[in-house]
């Protein structure tokens, strides 16, 4: 059976980016959530499964400090080659995100998930991702994500996913974490199917014993 980051670096090694299931050409409505947090030009941004996504030039062009994990090396190094000299400001992890992450990361201000968690389906790499959120992201820090919602499809990738509601989230997340906005979105894939998502944006507004400062 092939491995998680094999199935992953299969796709990627295979696909044009513009023909990725979950391509998009504007990360607008990610970024529409992103704006309202204040001072988020300068606030450390970190992507898990970042993947090849566009939002990554549109963060480095705001001069945004971008910590970027994917589970697949393909992935980060045709990321590496499109970025060319912009690459070597960021700070570069491949690794499966529901693993612990590295104790020597810098603190971050913002974590943004779009369609990564949703294809964690046992409950301990659920627990180990928001552990490795809860380590990473700082007190007052923000949470974005974009998710399969339950009216969404059921596999993505030719992987089954775990589809969220916001009540999900939230409780997931705990009392710590305050939602501050979230709506529906249905993205459209270069197949031209709808995939309905849910976005949601947090504040870590208390301590729950885990943060990094
Ligand atoms: C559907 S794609 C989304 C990519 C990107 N976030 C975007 O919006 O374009 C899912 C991404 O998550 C990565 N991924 C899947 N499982 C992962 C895991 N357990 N840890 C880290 N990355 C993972 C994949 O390699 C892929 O890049």
């Amino acid at each position: 059976m092939k491995s998680r980051a094999g199935h992953w670096d299969q796709i990627f090694s295979g696909t044009e980016d513009d023909q990725l299931g979950w391509y998009e050409a504007s990360a607008a409505p990610t970024l529409a959530l992103m704006a309202t947090v204040p001072g988020w030009q300068s606030s450390t941004v970190f992507l898990p499964g970042a993947g090849t996504s566009v939002l990554i030039e549109e963060l480095l062009s705001e001069g945004v400090p971008l910590v970027l994990n994917d589970i697949s090396r393909t992935a980060l190094e045709k990321l590496k080659k499109r970025l060319g000299v912009r690459g070597s400001a960021v700070h570069w992890l491949c690794q499966d995100i529901a693993q612990s992450l590295p104790s020597d990361l810098p603190p971050v201000d913002i974590w943004v998930d779009r369609a990564v968690l949703h294809f964690l389906i046992d409950e301990a790499d659920i627990e180990g991702y928001f552990t490795n959120l809860r380590s990473t992201l700082r007190r007052g820090g923000y949470a974005l994500f974009a998710e399969f919602s339950k009216e969404g499809a059921a596999k993505c990738a030719g992987l089954d996913l775990h589809r969220y509601s916001v009540e999900e989230l939230s409780s997931r997340l705990g009392d710590a974490f305050e939602l501050k906005a979230a709506f529906d979105h249905t993205y459209i894939n270069p197949g031209g199917d709808p995939r309905p998502y849910i976005y949601a944006l947090y504040k870590r507004t208390g301590s729950d014993g885990f943060s990094p400062g």
